[in-house]
């Protein structure tokens, strides 16, 4: 990743006041969008909603050395098979982020910062979908 794009997502992650109440209503947007995923998640989507913004801030912290992640990333991919977790269901999650990022942070939300959070989130997907169907294969 680039260092521009670092500083484009370590810029508008600082930006969200409340990350807890910016993970809540990742949650919100994502079920109205794919209503479907609510029956993955607990009826109380506090706890959840604390471990992804927990995520978010180990990511945005070492986005310089992704490869310190890596094997975190992989094992959080392959315990969301046994969530029940499709391949297909990234994208939706994808698009929420993106909405809840651009709805938290306004005008900061440009295009490169879009396409920046894109990238992350592209490349943890693919590691955790890559490392998810190696656990259903051996
Ligand atoms: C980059 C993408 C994602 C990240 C960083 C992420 C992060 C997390 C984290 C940190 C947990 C806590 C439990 C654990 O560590 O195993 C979790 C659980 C979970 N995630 Fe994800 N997740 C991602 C993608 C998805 C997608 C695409 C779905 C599809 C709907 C999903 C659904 C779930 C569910 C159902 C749980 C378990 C909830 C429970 O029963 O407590 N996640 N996720």
């Amino acid at each position: 990743m680039r260092k521009e794009d670092i500083e484009r997502i370590r810029r508008s992650h600082a930006a969200i006041d409340d990350p807890h109440a910016f993970a809540m209503r990742f949650y919100e947007i994502l079920f109205r969008v794919q209503p479907d995923l609510r029956r993955l998640f607990p009826a109380q989507i506090d706890a959840q909603a604390a471990k992804f913004a927990g995520m978010l801030v180990a990511v945005v912290a070492q986005l310089d050395a992704p490869s310190v992640l890596e094997a975190d990333v992989a094992e959080l991919g392959r315990r969301h098979v046994d969530y029940g977790v499709g391949e297909a269901d990234y994208d939706a999650v994808g698009a929420a982020l993106l909405m809840a990022l651009h709805e938290a942070i306004g005008e900061a939300f440009t295009p490169e910062v879009e396409q920046a959070w894109a990238a992350v989130y592209g490349e943890m997907a693919e590691t955790m979908i890559a490392a998810g169907s190696h656990a259903v294969v051996g």
